[in-house]
């Protein structure tokens, strides 16, 4: 059989419940696929600060670049809010990101049938909506030099980062997400603010170049604002979406409430070979830490992403889809998606019927 090795990042608040959920289906779903995974689990973010004074350890860095693929939960919470800037979880994750190099970040924004009346929009405007956002992830004003503190010629302090991109770093995401988008209804939407930014016309002039090389796909370009605006009025228009690092963060967040709950999404980054990265979209909600309450659906797809884009395994990603889907058809909620007539279940309860419904799909194989 196949064999991989997958390194886990649990991190912080809900992080570690939602990990041994996804672990439980991982190994639930190996041996009947011919797969044998071999999980190695890492420090990230706050329980790093906590246990070696920093948020991205150098072999939790060294283990990631030499696995197969890397399956992260969450970071971050209340307890690491005031630390300084190289003491917080969140730059432990952008460090990892950078580390590994993985510059595509893909965002699904799906709305689920089962779940069309969790959005906060009207249903005949949610129903069907399925956007990919391609984010990029390494560059942009997240990473820009120069940036940080100092003064004007006032003497008066100021603080300044800097969005900056080069051709190679756009063309590069731009190819990722028209093949993408060619592999979907065959249309993409760049969207950035040309009208103001320089970073923002190159991009617009380096995807349109790329736009050449795939004559298939139907390019459109938009604006960020109009784009907001755009997402909420009449979100299907939208099939596949590239945009920076900035505002793929804004906009993904935009497109994930469409789906009514940001605990069903994953994520996957990825690069044009090597190890990817794949999180849910949510961050590690402390307020529900512990409590067994938080949904471990975003965190199981995001393994299922794992599964398909960072190891190849089309089928067995599919499985875990399904066992999903057949889970919330059998009328199984959490807290965050509950609706009336639904059963209320808790983030390990969640996980079994998932298992289960894995199982029931293997018996008809
Ligand atoms: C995300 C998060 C991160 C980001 C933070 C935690 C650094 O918001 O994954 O979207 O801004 O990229
Ligand atoms: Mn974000």
């Amino acid at each position: 059989g196949r064999k991989y090795r997958i390194v886990v990042l649990p991190g912080d608040g809900i992080g570690p419940e939602i990990s041994k959920v996804a672990l439980d289906v991982l190994r639930c779903l190996g041996p009947e696929e011919g797969i044998e995974f071999e999980f190695q689990e890492k420090l990230l973010g706050g329980a790093a600060i906590d246990a070696v004074g920093d948020p991205l350890p150098d072999d939790t860095l060294e283990a990631c670049k030499d696995s197969d693929a890397v399956l992260l939960a969450a970071i971050g919470g209340y307890k690491w809010d005031n630390n300084e800037p190289c003491l917080r979880p969140e730059r432990g994750l952008l460090g990892l990101r950078a580390g590994m190099g993985v510059f595509a970040n893909l965002r699904p924004a799906i709305v689920l049938p089962q779940l069309v009346d969790s959005s906060t929009l009207k249903r005949e405007v949610a129903e069907g909506v399925d956007i990919m956002v391609v984010r990029e992830l390494t560059g942009g004003i997240y990473f820009g030099q120069p940036k940080g503190f100092g003064k004007n010629s006032d003497g008066e302090p100021i603080a300044f980062n800097t969005e900056v991109y080069s051709v190679s770093e756009i063309d590069r995401i731009a190819r990722v997400a028209f093949e993408i988008a060619r592999k979907r209804r065959g249309e993409l939407c760049s969207i950035d603010k040309s009208n103001v930014l320089e970073a923002s016309q190159l991009w617009r002039q380096v995807v349109t170049d790329v736009g050449k090389d795939y004559p298939d796909v139907k390019l459109t370009h938009m604006l960020v604002d109009n784009a907001a605006m755009q997402l909420i009025r009449d979100p299907k228009q939208f099939d596949t979406i590239v945009t920076n690092n900035i505002f793929g963060d804004i906009l993904s967040d935009e497109a994930s409430m469409l789906t009514g709950s940001i605990g069903m999404l994953p994520s996957a980054s990825v690069k044009t070979s090597g190890p990817g990265l794949f999180e849910p979209i949510h961050g590690s909600a402390p307020d529900i830490a512990g409590q067994d309450k938080a949904n471990p659906l975003a965190m199981i797809l995001s393994a299922a992403m794992l599964l398909k884009y960072g190891l190849g395994e089309k089928q067995a990603a599919e499985r875990i889809e399904k066992a999903v889907t057949i889970t919330l058809d059998n009328g199984f909620r959490t807290g965050d998606i509950m609706a009336p007539g639904k059963k209320l279940v808790g983030c390990t309860a969640m996980g079994e019927q998932v298992i289960k419904a894995l199982q029931a799909i293997e018996r008809v194989y």
